[in-house]
């Protein structure tokens, strides 16, 4: 594959969304207000992830005529869930492409290693016919990242591209490393990771604060 077309990094800087990922940042926002902040972001990322898909053009009567006119070709996409917080993507990215079909991928980090263990792997039949974005609001480590693409990648789909709110370099560097053809759209390319395997400066625990959790 040629460079130019690998460890692509698209970084989505419309004001709407970077004014909605500050309010997110927020540690006063509610779990309520993030939940909700989330789905709108996930909702403009789309479009932004989508932007390069298939269409065909198909006839269609106006009230006024005849044409030929667009629409996406092929079979329906695939929204890879990374558990448990590219969960709380699902609404918004659904709300736009509402006949997508969804996967899940369970994944923990094991807290002494930072590793992934897998502990859930359900995905749509005829996978090699469809285009997968897997979704994870958060690109720290990049192990899930990495981990999910290593399974999905074997089921051998159309296209597979990255969907994050946030990316730490170290992530980045983790996902390409690996898949350096998959590419990743983010709303923010944050510091560093701190000891944890948080991403400073962040936004905390995705999951927690849109579940409420702690
Ligand atoms: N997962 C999160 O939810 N937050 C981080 O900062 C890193 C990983």
């Amino acid at each position: 594959m040629p460079d130019t077309a690998t460890r692509q990094v698209h970084h989505v800087t419309h004001p709407l969304v970077q004014h909605k990922l500050t309010l997110m940042r927020d540690r006063h926002s509610s779990s309520t207000t993030f939940r909700t902040l989330l789905g709108e972001l996930a909702m403009l990322m789309v479009y932004e992830v989508t932007r390069d898909t298939p269409t065909q053009l198909v006839e269609v009567e106006t009230p006024l005529e005849t044409m030929m006119s667009p629409i996406i070709d092929g079979k329906k996409l695939v929204f890879a869930s990374i558990l448990r917080a590219g969960n709380g993507m699902l609404d918004g990215l659904l709300r736009v492409v509402p006949n997508a079909r969804v996967g899940h991928v369970g994944l923990y980090r094991d807290p002494d290693t930072l590793q992934a263990v897998e502990y859930y792997f359900k995905m749509p039949t005829g996978m090699e016919e469809r285009d997968v974005i897997v979704v994870d609001p958060m690109l720290a480590t990049g192990h899930s990242a990495v981990a999910a693409l290593d399974r999905l990648k074997a089921l051998s789909p159309r296209s597979i591209k990255f969907l994050c709110l946030l990316a730490a370099p170290e992530g980045i560097a983790a996902l390409h490393g690996s898949h350096p053809d998959v590419p990743i759209y983010t709303a923010a390319i944050d510091r560093e990771l701190n000891e944890h395997g948080y991403i400073l400066p962040g936004l905390g625990d995705a999951g927690d604060r849109i579940f409420g959790t702690k």
